[in-house]
C-alpha cells in the first residue's frame, strides 16, 4: 500500500539528524534530492525517481551562496517557498529540508571540498570556484542526511560527474543516480533560470536544442571529428542575435576532458551560452 506522504518541513540540521536516526532505526532507506528550490518539472522527475528507489524521500532547498561567483546571480536566484512546498506535497516528498544559512556557513567557516580534475574543464573555466562550492555543500548535506541514494539531473552533466568523483574519492556511502534532462515542448532544457528569459530571449534560446540535435544527426551520419561538430554547433548558436557562446565542446562523458574524436557512447557535447545576461547550459550524449 502507498505510504501517506505529508512533507514535513525541517529547518535545522539537528532536527534533520534526528529524523534520519529514526528512519535508520526503523530500517528505512533514504533517497535524497538536493535542490536550490524554484522547483520545475526537471526536479519533479528527480523526485519521482527517488520515490521509486527508496522508502523515504528527502528534498533539500538551499540557495548555496558559495557556488556563485562575485558577479553572478545569487541575489536574483528565483525563490518561491510556498510553491516549492506545494510541489513537494503533490509529488510525495517526505521531508523538505531547509537548512538555515547561518548553520551551513557560520562565522569563521573555513573548510571546503575541491576536485582537481573533472571540475577544471567546461564550467570550471568560466566559473572558477563553482564546483568547489557545489561539492562543499553536497558533502555537508550528505553528512547531515546520510542518504542511501542521491539523484541529480543530466542537464548538469559536469556537476553529476564531479559529484560522482567526490563520492568515489572520499568513500561516501551513497549511490549517485543521474536522471535524463526534462525539456519544454520546443526542446529548451528545464532550468530555474528560464524564468528570467523574455519572449525574444526565449525564442533565441530554442536554438540550443536545435544545435544539439544537429550535432547528434552529424554523428549518426558518420562524422567523428569533434572540430567539425563544434564548428557547426557554434555557427548555429551565433546565428541568433542574443546568444553568446561560452563554450561548445565535445568531452569524455566521465572525465569532462576534451576529445578530438567522438567515441560512441563515451562522448558528450556540452554547451554554455549567454542569452543576453542569462547563462544557460545544456548537453547531449553523442
Ligand atoms: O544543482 C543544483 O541545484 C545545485 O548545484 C545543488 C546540487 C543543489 C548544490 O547546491
Amino acid at each position: 500500500m502507498e505510504k501517506e506522504r505529508k512533507t514535513e518541513v525541517i529547518r535545522s540540521t539537528a532536527e534533520m539528524r534526528e529524523v534520519v536516526a529514526r528512519l535508520r532505526s526503523a530500517g528505512e532507506t533514504i533517497c535524497f534530492v538536493p535542490t536550490m528550490g524554484y522547483l520545475h518539472r526537471g526536479h519533479l522527475s528527480l523526485i519521482e525517481a527517488a520515490r521509486k528507489r527508496a522508502d523515504r524521500v528527502v528534498v533539500s532547498l538551499f540557495v548555496n551562496p558559495i557556488q556563485f561567483g562575485p558577479n553572478e546571480d545569487y541575489d536574483r536566484y528565483p525563490q518561491d517557498f510556498d510553491q516549492d512546498l506545494a510541489a513537494c506535497r503533490e509529488s510525495g516528498v517526505d521531508y523538505l529540508f531547509c537548512p538555515p544559512g547561518e548553520e551551513m556557513y557560520p562565522p569563521k567557516y573555513s573548510t571546503y571540498v575541491d576536485e582537481e580534475r573533472y571540475s577544471r574543464h567546461l564550467c570550471g573555466i568560466s566559473r572558477p570556484n563553482h564546483f568547489r562550492g557545489v561539492l562543499t555543500v553536497v558533502a555537508k548535506l550528505f553528512n547531515i542526511v546520510c542518504p542511501d541514494f542521491a539523484v541529480f539531473g543530466q542537464k548538469d552533466a559536469q556537476q553529476a560527474a564531479v559529484i560522482r568523483k567526490m563520492v568515489a574519492d572520499l568513500h561516501f556511502g551513497v549511490e549517485i543516480m543521474v536522471e535524463p534532462t526534462v525539456r519544454e515542448e520546443d526542446g529548451l532544457a528545464m532550468s530555474s533560470r528560464n524564468i528570467h528569459l523574455t519572449a525574444g530571449q526565449r525564442e533565441d534560446a530554442k536554438m540550443i536544442f536545435q544545435a544539439l540535435t544537429r550535432a547528434r544527426e552529424m554523428v549518426e551520419s558518420g562524422v567523428t571529428n569533434t572540430d567539425r561538430v563544434e564548428a557547426e554547433v557554434t555557427n548555429m548558436l551565433t546565428s541568433r542575435r542574443r546568444l553568446r557562446v561560452i563554450y561548445v565542446e565535445v568531452v569524455d562523458s566521465e572525465t569532462m576532458e576534451r576529445r578530438r574524436e567522438i567515441v560512441s557512447g563515451k562522448s558528450l557535447l556540452a554547451v554554455a551560452v549567454w542569452v543576453d545576461e542569462v547563462r544557460l547550459i545544456d548537453n547531449t550524449p553523442l
